[in-house]
């Protein structure tokens, strides 16, 4: 049996996924459960101590590309559940893409903009855009909010942790064209773990 993997395995991340799993498990909605997450989260993004360089680093032969890196920290043995870093260059951006699950993300360093779209017949409609500084962090909920694209403001790079309800690197999902709305299979892989089945 494939047990879960703590990549960064520290007292603070095994407590930040133990209170998470619990929170799930007595939550009844995946918006209650986001909710309920947030304090545990703003905790986790106001500490500049837990995440090592190496998860804050950019990596050059990306998956996403313009230098994004994408660094797994924690995932369950059944998958339904990641935590990882997202280190976007200044300058670079992801592409529009989706999640395929429910969760939190927030800023940990630098600056962003982000662009919510939403999937209409044919297009892609851009709902919001927002600027997120450390420590501010959004709800990704399916089908409503699970479309985005990022971009690094800041002049040095950015940080994002990402806490999802799948293996969000190793799962197909999808790349959108904004402008006509053509969607792609995608997989984005991680940097330090391969996608292997469970
Ligand atoms: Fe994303």
């Amino acid at each position: 049996m494939t047990a879960d993997e703590y990549i960064l395995d520290t007292p603070v991340v095994r407590e930040f996924v133990t209170g998470v799993r619990e929170t799930i498990a007595a939550s009844g909605s995946p918006a209650d459960a986001c909710d309920a997450i947030r304090p545990r989260f703003a905790e986790l993004l106001a500490d500049d101590e837990w995440l090592p360089a190496r998860y804050q680093a950019a990596d050059p032969d990306s998956g996403m590309g313009g230098g994004i890196g994408q660094w797994l920290l924690f995932r369950a043995a059944d998958r339904s559940l990641s935590l990882f870093s997202l280190v976007v260059p200044p300058g670079s951006e992801t592409p529009v893409h989706d999640h395929l699950a429910w969760g939190l993300v927030g800023l940990y360093e630098g600056t962003q903009d982000e662009e919510i779209y939403a999937e209409r017949t044919g297009a892609l409609e851009l709902l919001e855009s927002r600027s997120l500084r450390p420590g501010d962090f959004y709800e990704l909920i399916p089908p409503r909010d699970d479309i985005h694209r990022v971009r690094t403001t800041s002049a040095e790079t950015s940080v994002s942790i990402h806490l999802l309800t799948n293996d969000t690197g190793c799962v197909w999902r999808h790349t959108f064209d904004p402008e006509s709305g053509r969607r792609e299979p995608f997989r984005s892989g991680y940097v330090n773990v391969d996608c292997t089945e469970p």
